[in-house]
């Protein structure tokens, strides 16, 4: 069953809901969960190619050795849970109602216990420091710049102290043909998605108070995994 915090994970989805400058154009958050509650029900036939040429192998990946209590952070249609390591008590968040209940099919076809929020990533309600690991998948390219800085913060606050947070996210190619190729792609992953390639969100690292372990490009020179963990901050800082 799909499991919902209601009234209250509704009130954080306002923090975020005023419009935003960024690459130049209007995001709108409240458009962006309009578009991802229109587009749920195509989502995984949409992704189909790029899931099963490109990027199970980097689920897999990504969730190797993550242990304890884990976050899926705009879980969206759950694909990452057939890699959900055994023995994880995995909660999944999204602000799409629609997103979510597509996720909740898939768990109870996969046999998993999973609880799923309708959350947004921005204002979570969950406790400080409750999460072992955090993972987002093609979640920071489809917030906003201006969105970079308070979500990093907010997984930074409930991820626990000796925990980690695992970034799986588009950039822009520097090779110049996958670049151009990238560059005609780009107008539709803006339109169906709302996402973009330019967030470079290891940038906002230090100032959400996380140190970046690990960035390395897995697949080609466009999809790279960012490891981060909470920075120590001095006495009577917060974050
Ligand atoms: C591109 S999809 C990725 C879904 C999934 N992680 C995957 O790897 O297939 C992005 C997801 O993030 C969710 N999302 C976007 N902004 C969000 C926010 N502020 N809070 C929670 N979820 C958000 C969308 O509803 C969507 O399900």
């Amino acid at each position: 069953m799909l499991r919902s915090i209601g009234e209250k994970a509704r009130r954080f989805l306002e923090p975020g809901s005023v419009p935003e400058r960024s690459s130049g154009r209007i995001i709108n958050p409240r458009t962006t969960r309009a578009k991802y509650e229109r587009i749920a029900r195509f989502y995984d036939l949409l992704d189909l190619y790029f899931e099963y040429g490109r990027y199970r192998p980097l689920r897999a990946q990504l969730f190797e050795g993550l242990s304890g209590r884990i976050l899926d952070a705009g879980v969206g249609t759950g694909r990452n849970m057939p890699f959900y390591p055994e023995g994880t008590e995995v909660v999944g968040i999204d602000f799409s109602p629609t997103m979510l209940s597509r996720a909740g099919r898939r768990r109870d076809r996969l046999g998993l216990k999973v609880d799923l929020f309708e959350m947004d990533v921005l204002k979570t309600g969950f406790p400080d420091q409750h999460f072992d690991n955090i993972v987002a998948t093609f979640l920071f390219c489809v917030l906003d710049k201006a969105q970079q800085l308070p979500a990093l913060q907010e997984l930074r606050r409930i991820c626990k102290p000796t925990g980690s947070i695992h970034i799986l996210e588009y950039s822009w190619a520097q090779r110049p043909l996958q670049r151009t190729i990238m560059q005609l792609w780009a107008p539709w992953v803006r339109w169906a998605y709302g996402a973009e390639f330019d967030r470079d969100t290891e940038q906002y690292a230090d100032a959400a108070a996380l140190k970046v372990v690990e960035n390395r490009f897995v697949y080609r020179d466009i999809i790279q995994l960012i490891t981060a963990r909470p920075a120590a901050t001095p006495p009577g800082n917060t974050v």
